[in-house]
């Protein structure tokens, strides 16, 4: 396992009683020219298998899900500080959205691996698998109007006690797993005053080095 990943199970696991631990900001970019930094709090669902790639779930009609789109990877970084631990890490690399299977294709659209995970990666059953995982209020919200919308224009009151009751093995079509597939990492620890970068070269091996805080 890389030691950066271990270091972040390892405080993660001392501080699962804290669910805060488990939020980071996201930061995308929005827009083509006239690009802006867009960020937001997403929580961490898990890493892929035994892979380094981050899991979190958004909604494919977000903001976020249409900066991030599918079958195309995007620069993303996040900044996640688990306090008690007094550590940040800032991870930096490529992300891409995991969304319905095309009528068309054997499996969902989703980009080659770079050496992350195995070609025989089913993305399908892992989207399946993160849907069954949440609680039936949060599959609720994918299934009611685009997050963004005017209240106003949603026609009534959100009401999400009465909408339809999401079945685990019916994933909304709006339910995408959200990839990040790390490429650097800046792990400060306040305690220690260290900061170490991990960097992940192109043959897919990790190396580390210290530098000033
Ligand atoms: C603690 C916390 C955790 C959140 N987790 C998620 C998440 O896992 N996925 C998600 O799409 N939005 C999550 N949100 C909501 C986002 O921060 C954001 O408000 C929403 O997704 C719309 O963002 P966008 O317009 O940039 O797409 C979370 C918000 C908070 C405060």
């Amino acid at each position: 396992m890389t030691v950066w990943r271990r270091e972040l199970l390892g405080a993660l696991e001392r501080q699962r009683g804290d669910r805060s631990a488990l939020f980071y900001a996201l930061a995308t970019v929005e827009g083509g020219s006239n690009a802006v930094p867009r960020v937001r709090y997403v929580v961490h669902r898990n890493f892929l298998g035994n892979t380094d790639c981050l899991l979190t779930t958004t909604d494919m009609r977000s903001e976020k899900g249409k900066q991030i789109g599918v079958a195309q990877r995007v620069p993303v970084e996040l900044a996640w500080y688990i306090s008690a631990e007094r550590t940040q890490f800032r991870i930096r690399g490529q992300a891409f959205l995991v969304g319905a299977p095309d009528a068309t294709a054997k499996d969902v659209v989703a980009p080659q691996t770079e050496g992350f995970w195995p070609e025989s990666q089913n993305w399908s059953a892992e989207r399946v698998h993160m849907w069954q995982s949440l609680s039936p209020a949060m599959q609720r919200s994918f299934l009611g109007p685009p997050p963004g919308m005017p209240m106003s224009s949603t026609g009534s009151e959100p009401n999400l006690e009465n909408t339809t009751e999401p079945r685990g093995d019916n994933v909304s079509p709006n339910f995408a797993i959200l990839v990040i597939e790390p490429s650097e990492v800046d792990q400060l620890d306040l305690s220690s005053f260290r900061r170490t970068i991990y960097t992940r070269e192109s043959t897919g091996v990790w190396t580390q080095g210290e530098v000033v805080p």
